[in-house]
């Protein structure tokens, strides 16, 4: 079902109250950045959609690349944000998220999904448990409990009706401070979903110590991944491939994909890191889909795979041997290159090189095999 739903992922605000001098969804939550976790969320949904502000959209971009996710331009209100980002989504369903709820349980979100398809709409809340008062400075109003709520978000709609109301809204010239506000407004009385007291938003810098943080979701279980990778030499070409890096040599490496015999091993130690098949399976080289393919984009496949299970990859540990060419001035680049794709830092992937000295089939120059130990993180 997500697979048939949109989310729209609000990120283009300036996060001023945090005080971080930067957009506060970009600042580190544990080892990534609080986007990150928001949108490894909704991994599984077929369209995300995230706004921006323009000095975040090329940092942004590179986060939301590995989640397929669309970064769009927003307005200077996150009313303008959402807008101008409903206009990009496709599919019947839209949920409409803060990046700053990096929180939300994969309950909140089915919850919604299933609230819109049986009342039209959904949108997250939870009851007051305190006494709550209207006090406008003269007047105190006494509220019943039983009736006041606080909203968060996800909230979810039909996109036909949410755009619909957005346009009206923006005609109107009128300016709501959520998406519940509007649809009411324009639409019906928005159906109420059971939201949970994790699911804050993160506003203020003090929420970004670890200990005031909810934990729950967020408890890393490490995963221990091996994968190893051997190819022929003897193609007619004048270079080989290893991590995306073009590297010269007198002759290239035999294969069905590009024969990026290093990208491979790391596939397939992530794949086992959480006891999937090995790359094989998913990508069969019997199949001409992936004739001459970038192994690059494999890997891509691969970390959203692994993101759909929950996880994300912590370090690599990889070791090629080969007795030419050599390798020591591409690795910074085939580092960048994995990091870029698996959304690391170079500080956690380890590349070294080495030869046979002349023994067995890579020390007689035949072939080059690739080692990968991989750790993975629950997310
Ligand atoms: N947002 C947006 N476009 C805006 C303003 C806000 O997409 N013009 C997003 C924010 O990035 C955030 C969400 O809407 O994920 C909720 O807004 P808020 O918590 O107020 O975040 P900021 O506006 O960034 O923070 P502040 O108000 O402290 O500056
Ligand atoms: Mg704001």
């Amino acid at each position: 079902m997500k697979n048939n739903c949109a989310v729209v992922i609000c990120a283009a605000g300036k996060g001023e109250r945090a005080g971080f001098k930067k957009n506060k969804l970009l600042t580190p939550l544990y080892s990534q950045p609080v986007i990150y976790y928001t949108l490894s969320k909704f991994a599984s949904f077929g369209e995300i959609i995230v706004t921006s502000s323009p000095q975040d959209m090329p940092e942004l971009t590179a986060i939301c690349s590995p989640f397929g996710a669309k970064v769009v331009l927003g307005g200077n209100t996150r009313q303008e944000s959402v807008f101008s980002a409903l206009k990009h989504v496709t599919k019947d369903i839209v949920l409409i998220h803060d990046g700053a709820r990096p929180f939300v349980t994969d309950k909140i979100i089915d919850d919604c999904i299933n609230d819109v398809l049986k009342y039209g709409s959904a949108i997250t809340a939870i009851g007051a448990t305190d006494t709550t008062i209207l006090h406008t400075g003269e007047h105190y109003v006494g509220l019943d409990r039983s009736k006041v709520y606080s909203l968060q978000t996800p909230q979810a709609f039909y996109t036909k009706d949410i755009l619909y109301a957005y346009k009206k809204a923006m005609s109107d010239g009128n300016t709501y401070t959520d998406d519940s506000s509007i649809y009411s407004a324009y639409c019906a009385t928005p159906h109420l979903t059971l939201g949970d007291n994790q699911n804050i938003k993160l506003t203020y810098k003090e929420q970004f110590e670890p200990t005031y943080m909810p934990t729950m979701s967020m408890q890393s279980g490490m995963r221990i991944g091996f994968g190893v990778d051997i190819h022929t030499f003897g193609k007619e070409q004048n270079f080989i491939t290893l991590a995306g890096v073009k590297i010269p040599s007198t002759t290239g490496l035999i294969a069905h994909s590009d024969g990026d015999v290093l990208v491979h091993a790391v596939m397939d130690a992530l794949l086992s890191s959480i006891a999937l098949k090995d790359i094989g399976t998913y990508f069969p080289d019997t199949d001409d889909k992936y004739l001459n393919i970038d192994s690059m984009h494999l890997l891509k496949e691969v970390v959203k795979m692994l993101l759909d299970k929950g996880y994300t990859p912590s370090n690599l540990v990889i070791n090629v041997q080969a007795e030419q060419p050599k390798l020591k001035k591409y690795i910074d680049e085939m580092k960048k290159n994995l990091a870029d794709v698996c959304s690391m830092s170079t500080n956690d992937i380890a590349i070294s090189a080495g030869t046979a000295e002349g023994l067995g089939y890579v020390g007689q120059g035949l072939g080059i095999c690739v080692y990968c130990i991989a750790t993975v993180k629950e997310i």
